[in-house]
């Protein structure tokens, strides 16, 4: 592997609070050294490194996405570890982080370590996600300490809440106990049984059955009151893909009462609003559903006020067989690694003014913190090499996916934020390549 020298970017590296221009050497598939333009210009030379012009485009740490369905083991048709990780390092990321509802479900050890394997091909990290219970069937709880042990970096249901008040307070203390942050799908799913989008006047005009906001901050209420009962542990409970405003007034409050919560937003969530189903398409449905405005335009200011934690996509392949079906019957979800970026600049940079480096936050560090990534999430020398080039303003049209699955409702769009490079421990990726283009 050859050194590297990445010269002339926008260093945007916000746990380390820079935003400057900086080259950056790289070396043995780690940061050498970070300096002012041209001061690593002599270094390089000595390692005989290759230089790669930044010249006004943004480096940043590769993104961090802590919610991802790669669908291995069991459903490979959809999604493998190998071109899932190809989607996401087309998008910028050099970490996912895999959650537990393939087939069977992530509930041991064995599939936890099976997922991390060299012979699954991923080209970039993948962190498992293990299940809370056994099968997610929400009653029994799994062994937390050897799933840890094993490389899980957090427990989670997803896809599922675990719903019951004793099993949910058990998750928690048991997590504290090992260290493990619980990942919560905020959802009474006793209230939802049969309902395939956002309810409210637009379901009823569809004449679909809709999950009403409450089915989200109840839960999400919930275990924040079990958290409560346990401040003097390390209990640990993050909200996955929060999409009301009721749940994250109430993360905002426990937060300012002190308590470890903490939550990841989806871009879809931001972007669209369930007026996007229009006439019943599939690909803007997904589990939450897209909300009202007022729900949009709540989660873009708790993005911007930083009681949102990270940007997280809930990347969720689904055959076209299976997405081309009576909305109803179709599952829930569509792909998300490829636009996560795009979709950022748009909405949160180009049209709410949220500054680049809180958007690069959201995607870096902040993941980084909510899964205790120490690794993960900055460019301070002797860290993985692990970086994206972009060019925020340049304009790209999302026309082919390096994922198996196509269900995504912006196939077609033109975004912000091209990427240039993705790299990884030291090797610059060249998706196309990768994927046999
Ligand atoms: O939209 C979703 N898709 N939400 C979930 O909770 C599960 C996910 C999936 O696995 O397809
Ligand atoms: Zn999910």
């Amino acid at each position: 592997m050859s050194a590297i020298l990445i010269r002339g970017g926008r260093l945007i590296d916000p746990a380390a609070g820079i935003d400057a221009t900086r080259d950056l050497l790289l070396e043995q598939g780690l940061v050498a050294a970070v300096g002012a333009p041209g001061a690593l210009d002599a270094a390089a030379r000595e390692r005989h490194a290759t230089a790669l012009d930044a010249t006004g485009r943004v480096v940043a740490p590769g993104f961090i996405d802590i919610h991802v369905h790669l669908r291995e083991p069991g459903q490979a048709y959809k999604e493998t570890i190998a071109s899932g990780t190809r989607a996401a390092a087309a998008g910028g990321f050099t970490t996912v982080c895999a959650m537990p509802n393939t087939t069977p479900v992530n509930d041991s050890p064995e599939i936890t370590r099976w997922m991390q394997a060299p012979e699954r091909n991923a080209a970039i990290r993948v962190l498992p996600i293990a299940a809370a219970t056994r099968g997610s069937m929400g009653e029994q709880l799994t062994d937390y300490a050897a799933l840890k042990a094993a490389g899980a970096v957090a427990i989670s249901d997803d896809g599922k809440p675990i719903l019951g008040d004793a099993i949910m307070r058990d998750a928690l203390a048991l997590g504290a106990r090992v260290g493990l942050p619980v990942i919560q799908h905020a959802e009474n799913t006793d209230c939802t049984h049969g309902a395939s989008m956002n309810l409210g006047a637009l379901s009823f005009r569809l004449g679909l059955r809709g999950m009403s906001v409450e089915a989200e901050s109840s839960i999400v209420e919930r275990d924040i009151a079990l958290l409560a009962t346990m401040r003097d542990t390390p209990a640990h409970l993050h909200v996955a893909h929060l999409s009301t405003a009721a749940a994250l007034d109430a993360v905002r409050r426990a937060k300012a009462e002190g308590l470890r919560v903490t939550c990841e937003v989806a871009p879809h969530h931001f972007a669209l609003t369930e007026q996007a189903i229009g006439d019943y398409d599939t690909h803007a449905k997904m589990n939450p559903p897209l909300r009202s405005e007022q729900d949009r335009l709540a989660l873009i200011a708790g993005l911007a006020d930083g009681t949102v934690d990270a940007i997280a996509t809930d990347h969720a392949p689904h055959a076209p067989h299976e997405k081309e079906q009576e909305f109803e019957r179709t599952p829930n979800g569509i792909t998300g690694l490829e636009t996560a970026l795009g979709l950022s600049l748009q909405t949160l940079h180009h049209e709410h003014n949220i500054p680049l480096a809180r958007i690069v936050e959201l995607l870096t560090s902040g993941p980084a913190r909510v899964l205790h990534l120490a690794q993960c999430g900055s460019l301070i020398k002797g860290r993985p090499a692990d970086l994206v080039i972009f060019s925020p303003d340049e304009t790209w049209t999302y026309a082919t996916s390096h994922s198996l699955s196509k269900n995504s409702p912006f196939l077609g769009w033109d975004l912000p934020g091209r990427v240039y490079a993705t790299i990884f421990g030291g090797w610059v990726l060249d998706p196309a390549k990768s994927a046999g283009a």
